[in-house]
């Protein structure tokens, strides 16, 4: 195949082509990023769940004396015979134990009790303390009071069959409540009530421009009054209730809006910030009538944001330790408003009402409509898919007719099933792959290449769900999976595919041209100038004929002879077939060859069927 790269014409690129989005779906906040290690640590399960009592002590769900407004219940603790009582947690599906790490926990107690608390993480299999320590008492018989702590391992555990052990040592008969029970290994860049070390790396080495949260569905809800209310996310753990999250489990909000804004800080991302807009997954739609307290709702939202400490939400978000705005410029109204039977009155009435009063007061927000079929003035869109790899190759060319005056999110996308040998999209009466597999993958790159040769009319992509617990989840496939054991964590085939294409950024697009008829295929690139001045050409074969390699001549205008290329090429084995599975995590293999530019700025190189190709070349 040739190719000529022009060195003029083109078009700017959006800064943000590479993102990750993120909801609580998967236990993926709570059990996964969100660092805490103690599940259903406030009861907001409105059950035990996680809990069992330590020796012949009884635990029992109390309400009697609640701790605030939003943490009602309680775990009371009644001594037996025994000479310790108490009650231990088995973490999200265990706890990693390590001994270079302090583990910093908390817990209110209510009740009389002059003896000393002992917290300990210990082992499930052999019942060996890990890590203990003694805290004195200073529990009273008619409120609530904290206790603070710090474990210090004496050594690494060998799996995370571990639990935490909160206990005492009654005196006759003693009865206390406990609540809030928490504990945190060292989080990234060491946020009090932060994320998890290893997976936040991860997303760090995606090296993403921006973060679109907090969903998904889990931001619109089930049914009337359960969307995500990022004012109940906010401020002590005391005063969060949490809330039954759309993905079957409850959510802590311990990681909440405040949280998000220091994750997009950590990563240095934009925040693209879906509010709720009035569209229920059980299809409840707000009428026009009743929308104001949402559209309010947005509004003080942004105001916490973005307000200075002079407003009443600025002033809040000072109070709460942040005097300095933070800088939201994207804000997407809803998600997926084309569904659910939400489209018509999206047209109608809800974007438009959001739209006009988000602009009215920050007139500096790009606003994003939910779905690719619907745009008010100037708004950007949101295009979701999820889909078969030929399906994906076939959208490689979706995006070249598109206008720019609506830039697009593809906020949502992954291949999810196999081919059927007809030209599919997803049939979501089947059930999806498991795991990625390098076939969709490399479908997926096809795709990506499509929206980076339209980079004038893509803001920005991301693939979704980004995180999976796999003791706990309601969608597969996804690009890390994880347990509470860091050895567990897999990276999909699809993450070598986005760090390569997100590392090597075209600023500006540059018009190609091919002797072959068709353009494209079985090779598809896109190519442009990156930073320091560099040419670069990004390429998938897919699919070649008889899975021959396929030889490339490209031909850079602005390259001179003897200028320096890069060449990495990704490829996996099996035919398409090889995916990523715990302990068998590196099916993609990675190759870089060094080569310089002959006469008249040509490069010559080969790809493998189902490969994925970047060539960055610089004349200096
Ligand atoms: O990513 C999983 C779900 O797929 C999202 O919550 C929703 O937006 C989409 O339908």
């Amino acid at each position: 195949v040739t190719v000529s790269v022009a060195n003029s014409g083109g078009s700017p690129t959006s800064p943000y082509m590479y993102g990750i989005m993120f909801e609580d779906i998967n236990q993926s906040g709570d059990g996964g990023l969100y660092a805490e290690l103690i599940s259903n640590r406030a009861f907001q399960n409105q059950s035990l769940k996680s809990w069992s009592a330590v020796g012949d002590s009884t635990v029992t769900l109390d309400t009697t004396t609640p701790l605030s407004w939003a943490l009602p219940r309680s775990a009371k603790v009644k001594s037996g015979k025994g000479k310790t009582a108490g009650l231990k947690n088995s973490g999200y599906w265990g706890i990693d134990v390590k001994k270079a790490d302090t583990y910093t926990g908390s817990f209110y107690s209510y009740g009389a009790y002059k003896g000393n608390f002992k917290a300990s993480l210990v082992s499930d299999i052999t019942n060996q303390t890990l890590a203990s320590t003694k805290i004195k008492s200073k529990s009273v018989a008619d409120s609530w009071t904290q206790h603070t702590f710090e474990l210090h391992p004496a050594k690494n555990a060998a799996n995370s069959n571990n639990s935490f052990v909160l206990e005492f040592t009654p005196c006759k008969e003693t009865e206390l409540k406990f609540n809030l029970i928490s504990l945190f290994p060292p989080t990234y860049k060491n946020r009090p009530n932060g994320m998890r070390r290893d997976l936040m790396e991860k997303l760090a080495e995606l090296k993403p421009s921006f973060l679109r949260i907090p969903g998904g569905n889990n931001l619109e809800g089930n049914f009337a009054g359960n969307h995500w209310s990022w004012d109940s996310t906010i401020g002590p753990l005391e005063q969060r209730p949490g809330r039954m999250g759309v993905w079957e489990y409850d959510n802590t909000d311990g990681l909440g809006l405040v949280e998000y804004m220091h994750w997009a800080e950590d990563l240095d991302v934009e925040v693209v910030l879906a509010v709720p807009a009035g569209l229920y997954l059980n299809g409840d739609v707000v009428p026009e009538s009743e929308l104001g307290p949402f559209v309010e709702d947005a509004l003080n939202e942004l105001e916490f944001l973005k307000g200075d400490i002079s407003t009443p939400y600025g002033a809040l978000r000072a109070k709460l330790g942040h005097p300095k705005p933070w800088d939201i410029k994207f804000v997407e109204v809803g998600n997926e408003d084309n569904l659910w039977g939400g489209i018509d009155s999206y047209k109608s009435y809800r974007l438009k009402i959001f739209y006009d009063a988000i602009k009215a007061k920050y007139p500096d927000i790009f606003i994003f409509s939910s779905t690719d079929e619907f745009t008010y003035k100037e708004s950007g869109r949101d295009y979701h898919k999820y889909t078969r790899p030929d399906y994906s190759v076939s959208q490689f060319t979706l995006f070249d007719n598109w206008t720019t005056t609506h830039p697009v999110i593809i906020g949502e996308y992954a291949t999810i099933q196999n081919n059927t040998g007809k030209l599919e999209d997803t049939n979501w009466d089947n059930p999806k792959n498991a795991w990625s597999n390098w076939i969709g993958s490399v479908a997926e790159a096809v795709f990506l290449l499509g929206a980076e040769r339209n980079a004038d009319k893509i803001w920005g992509t991301c693939f979704a769900p980004l995180l999976q617990n796999l003791n706990n989840y309601q969608w597969a496939p996804d690009l890390i999976s994880f347990s509470a054991n860091p050895a567990d964590t897999t990276l999909s085939v699809s993450y070598p595919i986005i760090k390569l294409f997100s590392s090597a950024r075209i600023t500006h697009t540059l018009p190609t041209t091919s002797k072959e008829k068709p353009n494209f295929g079985p090779l598809y690139y896109a190519a442009g100038r990156g930073a320091d001045s560099s040419y670069i050409l990004k390429a998938a074969v897919y699919n070649s004929t008889n899975s021959e390699d396929v030889p490339v001549n490209v031909h850079f205008d602005g390259l001179k002879h003897g200028a320096k290329a890069t060449l990495t090429v990704l490829t996996a084995p099996d035919g398409g077939w090889a995916k990523n599975t715990p302990g068998h995590g590196d099916a993609v293999k990675e190759t870089v060859k060094h080569l310089t530019v002959g006469k008249g700025g040509h490069v010559e190189f080969s790809l493998p069927d189902l490969s994925v190709a970047v060539l960055i070349a610089g004349n200096k």
